[in-house]
C-alpha cells in the first residue's frame, strides 16, 4: 500500500529502527575482507566478548565455552528446541515463531494462555497444573521478559517461584532476553539468577542495537557438564545448518559486546525513545478505555477490543485477523492479529508495534536520535514530533466511538 501511496500507519513490524552506532560501522567496514568460515560456535574472541558481558548484566561469571552464537536468536532457538526432547511449554501469547519452529520439529506445544486481567504474567500454579496433566517425560519452558508481543516483565518473585517448580522437575528453561536491553518499567531480572543450572539465555543485536539485519544472536548455556553437552550438540546442529555467522559481523560485534560508555548510552538513549513513543500510545488508548497491559519494555502493545465484540460483529469482526483487516481498510492502520501469537481466533486482541510509526524513513530516525541527546522531555517529544501517534490514537478514537 505504501508503494501505491496510500498513507498506511504501520504498527505490524517489531524492528528497531534507530541508526547503526558509528563505531559498529566502522568495526564492521574495517573487517569486511575477514572471509573464512569460522568456528560453528564463534570465533574465541567474540564468545569472550559476549561471556564477559553477560558476567556484568547477570551478575554472575559466565565463561567462553558456555557462549555460542549464531545468525540471530531466531537460528539459536530452534536448534535449542531441536538439541533437546520433550514438549516445549509457551505461556501465550507468545513471539510468532516459537510453536512453528517447536513443529517444524514434530515437538508437542503446550500452552499456557495469559490475559490483560492478571498483566500477562505466568501464574506458577498453571505450571504446575499442566505438567500434573502432561502426558511428556521431558518439557522445555520458553519464557521471554521483557515480552512480545505484550511489552510485560515477569516479576523476580515469580520467576523465583517458577525456578523452583522447574527445579523439581529437571525443566530446562530456554529464557528469550532478547529485549533485556530495553527494559524501562524496571529493572530486567533474568530468571538465571535462580536457576543458572538449568536456564539458557538467549540474546543478540538486534533490538537494543537496532541490527536485526546483521544477523547475530547468542546463547549462554548453563556451566558445568550439562550445559557443555547441550553447546555441543547445538554447534552441531548449527554446523549442519549455517556453518556460523558471518565473518566480518562476527568480528564486528566483538565492538558491540565490550562494554564501550558510548554504545552504552546510544543504547539508553534508544530506550528512552522506544519508552516514551509506547507509553504514550499505552495512555491514548487506556484514555479510550481499551484493555491493554502496561508496557515495560520493547516498542510493544497488546490491546484487547473484546468490549466492543458486539458492535463490531455487525461489522463482520469475529476474529482477530478479521479485526486487523477491518483497521487497516477503515483506518489504514496495519497490526497483527492475536491468532498469530497463538491466542485463540475469536479473543480481540492485537499486537501494535511502535517501532515504525514517525520512523517511516532513516532520515526520519535519525532527526528523532537527535532529539534524545540530554534528558527527554517525554510531553514535548510526543506534542512536537509525533504527528503520525496522534493521527493513529484519532482514528481508534474515532473509529471506537462510531460502534
Ligand atoms: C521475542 C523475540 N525473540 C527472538 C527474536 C529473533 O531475533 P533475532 O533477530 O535475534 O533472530 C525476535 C525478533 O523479532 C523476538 O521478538
Amino acid at each position: 500500500m505504501w508503494d501505491a501511496g496510500e498513507a498506511v500507519y504501520h504498527l505490524g513490524f517489531g524492528e528497531s529502527r534507530f541508526p547503526t552506532h558509528p563505531k559498529l560501522l566502522r568495526a564492521l567496514a574495517e573487517n569486511a575482507n575477514c572471509r573464512s568460515y569460522m568456528p560453528a560456535a564463534g570465533i574465541p574472541e567474540l564468545r569472550r566478548a559476549v561471556a564477559d558481558f553477560h558476567s556484568r548484566q547477570l551478575g554472575q561469571k559466565v565463561d567462553a565455552e558456555q557462549v555460542i552464537v549464531g545468525p540471530g536468536s531466531k537460528a539459536l532457538l530452534f536448534a535449542f528446541q531441536m538439541a533437546t526432547a520433550g514438549a516445549t511449554i509457551l505461556p501465550t501469547p507468545s513471539w510468532v515463531s516459537y510453536g512453528p519452529q517447536a513443529r517444524l520439529i514434530g515437538r508437542p506445544v503446550l500452552s499456557i494462555p495469559s490475559s490483560t486481567q492478571d498483566g500477562h504474567s505466568l501464574h506458577p500454579d498453571k505450571l504446575r497444573e499442566l505438567l500434573c496433566q502432561s502426558p511428556h517425560d521431558h518439557h522445555l519452558l520458553i519464557l521471554n521478559s521483557p515480552n512480545n508481543p505484550t511489552g510485560a516483565m515477569l516479576e523476580p518473585a515469580l520467576l523465583e517461584e517458577i525456578a523452583a517448580i522447574c527445579r523439581r522437575q529437571n525443566i530446562l528453561v530456554l529464557s528469550d532476553e532478547i529485549y533485556a536491553l530495553t527494559a524501562y518499567g524496571r529493572d530486567h531480572v533474568s530468571i538465571n539468577s535462580f536457576y543458572p543450572e538449568g536456564t539458557v539465555v538467549l540474546g543478540g543485536m538486534s533490538k537494543h542495537l537496532s541490527l536485526g539485519g546483521w544477523r547475530l544472536g547468542t546463547a549462554i548455556v548453563p556451566s558445568g557438564e550439562t550445559g557443555r553437552r547441550l553447546l555441543q550438540a547445538v554447534a552441531k546442529i548449527g554446523s549442519e545448518l549455517w556453518s556460523s555467522p558471518s565473518a566480518p559481523i562476527q568480528v564486528a560485534a566483538i565492538t558491540a559486546y565490550g562494554n564501550d560508555p558510548e554504545l552504552a548510552a546510544y543504547i539508553d538513549r534508544c530506550t528512552r525513545l522506544h519508552a516514551a513513543r509506547t507509553r504514550y500510545l499505552w495512555r491514548g488508548l487506556s484514555e479510550l478505555d481499551v484493555q491493554c497491559a502496561e508496557p515495560m519494555g520493547g516498542f510493544y502493545l497488546y490491546p484487547n477490543f473484546d468490549h466492543w465484540r458486539g458492535p463490531l460483529a455487525g461489522k463482520g469482526v469475529h476474529t482477530s485477523n478479521d479485526l486487523a483487516r477491518y483497521l487497516l481498510d477503515t483506518c489504514k492502520i496495519a497490526t497483527l492479529p492475536a491468532t498469530d501469537f497463538g491466542a485463540p481466533e475469536q479473543e480481540l486482541s492485537l499486537r501494535l508495534s511502535t517501532s515504525y510509526v514517525d520512523l517511516e524513513t532513516d532520515e526520519k530516525a535519525a532527526n528523532m536520535m537527535a532529539l534524545a541527546d540530554g534528558p527527554v522531555d517525554e510531553e514535548a517529544l510526543m506534542r512536537d514530533h509525533h504527528p503520525g501517534m496522534k493521527e493513529v490514537l484519532a482514528c481508534f478514537r474515532s473509529l471506537l466511538s462510531s460502534l
